[in-house]
Formats: C-alpha cells, sequence, structure tokens
C-alpha cells in the first residue's frame, strides 16, 4: 500500500504488526571434527581423516593429485537445481533464477542518511528491487525533487516510502523509530534490511581538532552506525527468537545489515586531513565483522561497503573548500574519475539481497582501483 508521509521521530506511528518469517527455530548443531585413526598397512604412517557423514576414512596425506577429490566432492555437491529428491533438500535458493537472486520484493529496507546522497540514490534502486523503504535523516525535509521522484516511483510500484526525522546519535529515538518501524511494517513486507549511510566528513589538521569537533565525527559515523544496527536487531530476535535458522540455513531468507564505511577506513587520503572521519570508517568495517561474529546464526548478514570519491554534496563541500583536490583524487583512480552515487545501487542490491547469501563479516571495496596502487 503506497503511504507517502514525513513524520517526526517521536511521533507515534499507527501500529500494525508484520507476519514473522517463516525461520525454523530449531537449530542442532553437529560437531565438525576430524577423526584421527589408522586403517590399512600402506595406511599406517599417514594420519587419517574422515567426514563424520559423508566420507570413508582415508589418509589425510593420500599423495592422490588434488584434482581427483575435487571429483569426489563434485559428485555430492547439494543445492544444484539437479539435486535428487532423496536425500536432503536442497536450499530454496537453489530454485531461484539469477536476476530473482537480486530481488528485493516482500521486504522493507530501512535506509539510515536516506535524506539526500548516496542514502536517496540508493533508496530508489531498493524500490525498483521491489522493496518498501523508510528513510531516515537528521536533514527536517528530504532533498528535492529526487524525493518526489522516488514518491511518484513507489506509488507506481504500490510500494510505501516514508521518512522519519532522526539523529542517529539519539539512542532513544533510534529506539522508539525501530520499534515502531517494526510494528508498522506492511504484513506482506516485513523489515528486513537495514543501509547506514548517514555520515559527517569534517576536514581540519589534526592538531586543530576539538575534543567536542573529534567526539562528533566519531559519534555520528561510529555510534550511530552502532545505534541504529543494535535497534534493528533487537526488534529482529523480537520477532525471530534464538536459536535462529534451521542447521545448514543461515544466511538463507533473514535479514541483512549494510554499513557504509570507506576506503577512507583502508587509507589516509592525500590531499585531506581527517584523522577523525578515517578512524571512524575504519572503526566501521570493523564493527561489521564483530555483529557479523555474534548475529549471522541468528539470521543476521552483517557486511560494510567502502566506496572510494564519489560525487555527493559532502564531496563538493570539500572541493569548494580545496579546488585542487580534483586533481590529486583524480590521479589516484586507476579509472581517472571520481564516481556518482548511482554506481553504488548495484554493490547496495547485491549486499542486502539473497544474491549475497553466503557473505558476511566482509567489506566490499568500490573504490576504482584506489586502494590498488
Ligand atoms: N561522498 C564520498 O566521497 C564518500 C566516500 C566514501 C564513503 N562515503 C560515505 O557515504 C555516506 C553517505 O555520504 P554522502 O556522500 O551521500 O554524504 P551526504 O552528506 O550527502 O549524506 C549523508 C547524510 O547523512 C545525514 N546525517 C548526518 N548526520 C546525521 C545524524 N546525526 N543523524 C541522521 N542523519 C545524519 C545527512 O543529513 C545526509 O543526508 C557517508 O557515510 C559517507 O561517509 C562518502
Amino acid at each position: 500500500m503506497f503511504r507517502p508521509r514525513i513524520v517526526d521521530a517521536l511521533q507515534p506511528l499507527v501500529r500494525v504488526r508484520p507476519t514473522t518469517l517463516p525461520l525454523t527455530t530449531i537449530i542442532s548443531r553437529r560437531p565438525l571434527t576430524t577423526s584421527l585413526r589408522l586403517l590399512n598397512e600402506a595406511d599406517k604412517s599417514r594420519p587419517q581423516a574422515s567426514h563424520p557423514t559423508k566420507h570413508e576414512s582415508r589418509p589425510v596425506s593420500s599423495g592422490k593429485p588434488v584434482a581427483e577429490h575435487v571429483k569426489e566432492d563434485e559428485s555430492k555437491r547439494s543445492g544444484l537445481p539437479e539435486e535428487p529428491a532423496s536425500g536432503p533438500p536442497p536450499p530454496p535458493l537453489a530454485a531461484l533464477t539469477a536476476p530473482q537472486l537480486f530481488s528485493l520484493e516482500g521486504r522493507t529496507i530501512v535506509v539510515s542518511g536516506g535524506g539526500r546522497g548516496l542514502g536517496l540514490t540508493v533508496t530508489h534502486a531498493l524500490l525498483e528491487s521491489g522493496a518498501s523503504v523508510a528513510c531516515l535523516d537528521v536533514l527536517p525535509e528530504p532533498s528535492q525533487p529526487q524525493w518526489d521522484k522516488a514518491l511518484q516511483l513507489a506509488e507506481s510500484k504500490a510500494l510505501s516510502l516514508s521518512y522519519t526525522k532522526l539523529d542517529v546519535t539519539n539512542q532513544d529515538q533510534v529506539s522508539t523509530v525501530f520499534s515502531t518501524l517494526f510494528k508498522d511494517a506492511e504484513s506482506d513486507r516485513p523489515i528486513r534490511g537495514l543501509f547506514t549511510s548517514a555520515g559527517i566528513q569534517v576536514m581540519m589538521p589534526a592538531v586543530d581538532y576539538s575534543i567536542e569537533k573529534f567526539r562528533k565525527v566519531l559519534d555520528v559515523n561510529i555510534t550511530g552506525t552502532f545505534l541504529c544496527a543494535q535497534a534493528f536487531a533487537r526488534e529482529w530476535f523480537k520477532l525471530h527468537p534464538e536459536p535462529g535458522p534451521e542447521e545448514g540455513q543461515a544466511g538463507i531468507g533473514g535479514a541483512s545489515i549494510v554499513m557504509t564505511g570507506s576506503m577512507s577506513g583502508r587509507v589516509a587520503n592525500l590531499g585531506i586531513e581527517c584523522a577523525p572521519y578515517n578512524a571512524s570508517k575504519a572503526g566501521v568495517n570493523q564493527l561489521a565483522k564483530n555483529l557479523a561474529l555474534e548475529w549471522s546464526r541468528k539470521g543476521i548478514r552483517v557486511n560494510s561497503l567502502s566506496p572510494g570519491y564519489i560525487r555527493t554534496a559532502l564531496t563538493a563541500a570539500q572541493l569548494d573548500e580545496k579546488p585542487e583536490l580534483n586533481q590529486i583524487w583524480l590521479q589516484g583512480s586507476l579509472l581517472g574519475r571520481l564516481s556518482t552515487p548511482d554506481e553504488f545501487r548495484g554493490p547496495v542490491v547485491y549486499l542486502l539481497s539473497d544474491a549475497s547469501s553466503f557473505m558476511t563479516g566482509a567489506d566490499l571495496l568500490v573504490d576504482g582501483g584506489h586502494c590498488a596502487t
């Protein structure tokens, strides 16, 4: 149902309880131990190994060409369409076509920093991919005319698009907003994704930074990202209590969080002095790994996206302040250009969709080759 609206963070929203996802709540973990024993005279000198269920014992170091093992494993691979009916059922993803893997139909995605720039551009892509979208941003109103275009797109596809004014560093507000969004989500489009794009950048020599400015950058970029992910996970776990998906299904059919880091989390940027920003983005990359460790087997994959330079309001301000940066940045790019926000639609849709079902705790670097040299 199409519901264009702009709401304040603390304004109560109509509460509609979403249906829960069909995740099985039983998990049985079989230990993946390797047993060591001796088999026959010829192999006595070598240690033996066997998978607890799949293989006969065989020497760990058999002397066979690797290709022979590969052939053996190939015949046992599961999840492909030609899998025989007997045996364990194939994962549902195997039945999907490649375009279906990238579809975001039947779900709602929350986008922090969705009021302009990368967040708003990605919002268009999420709608195009079939998702309803809930945008959050500290701006009183989202940027025009992009927002109106997004509303028209949502209307044409009978999807929901909402905008909530929210400061991601305010824990109480973040908690209230996520609680409301989860309860208010359409029953046939439960919330299953979060893209955090809210971020700030301040160029200043390190020796001039006041403690307040330093803390502000870390507060928005790391704490704000963490608070959104934490609020998302709390609501998710209320709807999907532990122990998590069925064995062998982790990463499939659950939720996905994508945090915007930056290539600046890996390198110091020639031409600009922005130590707190780069430290904060390295922190975002590490945050994603740790949350992935905690949540991946409970139904939430967590990855970070590290863009290179993008032409947005954020970089426009930097280029205004220091025009010579343009040339320095172009020289660092193997493609000889800066990127535009639309070039991150593919990576974000990939990370949010089932196409990346086996990807968690990773950082996707999309930087035009900047970090390659
Ligand atoms: N532009 C680049 O070159 C570049 C490169 C790598 C990474 N990034 C990252 O991409 C993300 C988006 O950047 P952009 O270029 O679109 O910048 P942008 O300034 O256009 O967008 C950032 C958005 O975050 C919002 N925001 C800031 N503080 C907030 C707060 N406290 N609460 C809620 N929202 C808040 C802003 O209002 C803005 O809408 C940022 O995290 C940025 O660090 C940008």
